[in-house]
């Protein structure tokens, strides 16, 4: 690749000049020609523009009004001539002189897949224990399709689909529309013949707008990006595929002559580079199956953060005098190999569709589907979120649709599969009364979701309220797991939270799946549970749209229950993370007579926390923000919150200029570089306890009022 300066000095200066002598056109034309496609590569290669898009467009419109004027000067290797022709009746047939090979698939585990790898390359190659660890460079497996590209003295004359691997489709007009991918090679002795082999894919955020579009202009719409990706490029109208944002990776070569090959595959890749093709930056050079694991690994972590999809990584041997000595098998080579990653989308049934009351009486229809294993884990359970994502989707009961799950996100149907729905199914209907109490079903305008009008009579809202309330991360009190609740509540023994602190072990006695032992335990966790935060009460409550950190915030805000309580709209909303939505349901939550009864109640029974004075002179933390990330090596990252918030801290989701500290564990997750991109202090779990520790030492004259608890 040229120098940044020799860039700058030659190709990316081209002043406009309006009035040419007829013999400088066609110099002006090859200017403007080598100048645009070194913006396009600064652009759509290295994601590193130099222009304004403004300039870029005039750059553009000088070069097709010299074109038009001269019609005698016009070249295809033009970037005007990117869309140019027609529309096809059918893609043309393509022989691959080279033949496009596909690569063995391991699925194992991590470890399994790379060593049976290399012991079966090192077999091939006659290697002992004693031999010295094979080279390999490792690569992301991206998830597209294949695409072989053929240039001719540096000029692209051809983009082929792999077809069945010997025969392909000419694609060629479609691929000219990738502006990633040059029409003319970057180099001043280019190849006599070179074929370019990679993966033609779609951004995952260029695939959502392209969805967007779709949907807004009533076209189909693209399950995943490599189902648009393919269907963009099998587009027999070129006009239609310029539209569409594509995107390509060089991976390998075909046919090749008039160039002499380097010595090692990463050395081929280098030089596709400075052809000015995309190479991925995430390649690896990697010795030895230890180290195609690592790569395996860490790709892992690194996947949700990719902007493209990828489905495994591959590993090849290094050397090219290898690849041939060990040659093929059957389609594939000995020297390559792809390791997958478990499938992010599975197909499955769905066997029904219920519908969930939830603790604020939200009604949501749930998939309940065959069970598959997607992205790590057996899915059975599928959120439609409302009315109208299940009438957008049109997911039937007897419907096969494709599940997906990434990361931890929750599983999701992307889509249903329309071509295999069977005769006789029927569009979902929302229920119109509850379907646990019989309420009238309602769902205001401009609201997507819809409730049940029970409230507290219904029971699946109490139910569901109580659980929230016992939750781990609320008022903590073990053992009352949802069959405890849900006898409780149809036997009338608990009405609301209040009524929890009035049960006597004999009360238990009656309920299924309870011993004695436990009936003691619960009553014990209901005692200890008396002794909270003041945030932890708040959150238990329940308020809809008030999660854990907006209690946290309402506390260290107002630092007391009858503070919150007598707080109007115009005090809430002063508090920058409270918005009006959430005003509005905190104060009315407040000003329900029952709620007020209730709150009473819980108060009169004990329950209790330390009062705010005490907590905030315990703040040697307050002021700093932190975010965690991986595990710690002796607490849970909950009970790490629970240690920050308690001397004052604030705990974010997500690192920025503005936080103060990450604490990081093992396996941190891409936090931790983004940290240190940002030069953001990182902390151990040692640190942190030294930090409070010594707060601790500086605070102890109110660390006697830290264990008082107010009535
Ligand atoms: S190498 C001789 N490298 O995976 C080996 N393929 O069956 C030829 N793929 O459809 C392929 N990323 O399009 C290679 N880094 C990568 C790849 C890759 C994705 C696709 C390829 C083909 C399939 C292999």
């Amino acid at each position: 690749m040229q120098t940044q300066n020799a860039e700058q000095g030659t190709l990316f200066s081209a002043p406009p000049s309006p009035s040419l002598a007829s013999a400088n056109v066609a110099e002006r034309i090859v200017t403007l020609r080598a100048t645009i496609a070194a913006h396009d590569h600064r652009y759509y290669v290295l994601d590193a523009p130099i222009i304004a898009d403004a300039e870029y467009d005039a750059l553009y419109r000088e070069l097709r009004k010299l074109e038009t004027q001269h019609p005698e000067l016009m070249s295809p290797d033009s970037p005007t001539q990117r869309v140019g022709e027609k529309p096809l009746p059918e893609f043309p047939a393509v022989r691959h002189t080279v033949p496009m090979l596909s690569i063995r698939t391991e699925t194992d585990t991590e470890a399994s897949g790379a060593r049976a790898f290399d012991a079966r390359v090192r077999r091939e190659l006659g290697l002992t224990e004693n031999d010295p660890p094979i080279a390999y460079l490792a690569e992301l497996k991206f998830d597209g399709l294949a695409i072989s590209l053929r240039y001719e003295n540096g000029v692209l004359v051809q983009g082929a689909t792999r077809g069945d691997g010997e025969n392909g489709e000419d694609v060629t007009q479609n691929i000219r529309t990738i502006r990633a991918i040059p029409l003319r090679l970057n180099s001043s002795a280019p190849p006599k013949v070179i074929e370019i082999r990679g993966e033609v894919y779609m951004r995952r955020d260029d695939f959502e707008k392209l969805n967007e579009r779709q949907l807004a202009t009533g076209e189909k719409i693209f399950v995943n990006p490599r189902n648009s990706a393919a269907g963009s490029l099998r587009q027999l109208d070129p006009a239609i595929t310029v539209k569409r944002p594509l995107s390509f990776f060089a991976y390998g070569l075909g046919e090749v002559s008039g160039w002499s090959l380097p010595e090692t595959h990463g050395d081929v890749l280098d030089a596709i580079e400075r052809f000015g093709l995309p190479v991925d930056k995430h390649r690896r050079h990697a010795l030895g199956a230890e180290e195609l694991i690592a790569f395996h690994q860490d790709v892992a972590t690194l996947r949700e953060t990719l902007p493209f999809d990828i489905d495994g990584v591959v590993y090849k041997v290094d050397s090219l005098a290898l690849q041939r000595q060990l040659g093929f098998v059957t389609r594939e080579p000995r020297w390559a190999v792809a390791h997958k990653y478990p499938p992010q989308e599975q197909f499955t049934t769905v066997q029904h569709i219920d519908v969930q009351v939830g603790r604020t009486g939200k009604l949501t229809p749930v998939a309940k589907l065959s069970p598959v294993f997607v992205g790590g884990a057996t899915v059975t359970n599928a959120t439609l979120h409302n009315e109208d994502e299940i009438k957008r989707k049109d997911v039937r009961i007897g419907d096969t649709v494709i599940v997906r799950r990434a990361g931890d996100v929750i599983p999701e149907i992307v889509a249903v599969v329309i071509e295999r729905r069977p005769k006789n199914t029927h569009a979902f209907e929302m229920p119109q009364q509850c379907p646990v109490c019989g309420a009238a079903v309602t769902r205001e305008e401009g609201d997507a979701d819809a409730y049940c009008s029970g409230e507290l009579y219904c029971p699946a809202q109490r139910k569901q309220a109580l659980l929230h309330f016992a939750g781990r991360r609320a008022m903590d009190i073990e053992g009352l797991g949802d069959k405890i609740v849900e006898q409780l509540v149809d036997k009338t023994l608990v009405r609301s939270a209040a009524d929890l602190y009035k049960l006597t072990q004999g009360d238990f006695a009656g309920l299924e799946r309870m011993a004695e032992k436990s009936a003691a335990n619960v009553i014990a966790a209901l005692e200890k549970s008396k002794h909270t935060t003041l945030e932890r009460f708040i959150f238990a409550l329940g308020i809809r749209h008030v999660g854990e950190a907006t209690a946290r915030d309402l506390a260290q805000h107002f630092g007391s229950l009858d503070a919150l309580m007598a707080a109007d709209g115009n005090a809430l909303v002063a508090i920058p993370e409270i918005g009006d939505v959430m005003a509005d349901s905190i104060h009315s939550f407040f000003a329900e007579p029952r709620n007020r009864d209730v709150i009473a109640a819980l108060r009169a029974a004990g329950v209790g926390w330390p009062d705010a004075a005490a907590a905030t002179t315990a703040g040697a933390l307050s002021g700093l923000t932190f975010v965690l990330t991986g595990t710690l090596p002796s607490m849970s990252r909950d009970e790490a919150t629970r240690r920050i918030v308690a001397a004052g801290g604030k705990v974010t989701g997500s690192v920025s200029k503005k936080t103060s500290y990450v604490l990081a564990g093992e396996a941190p997750g891409s936090t931790l570089a983004k940290a240190q991109a940002l030069n953001v202090p990182i902390l151990d779990e040692a640190a942190l306890l030294q930090i409070v520790e010594n707060a601790k030492i500086e605070n102890t004259a109110s660390q006697k009022t830290i264990s008082q608890v107010t009535p």
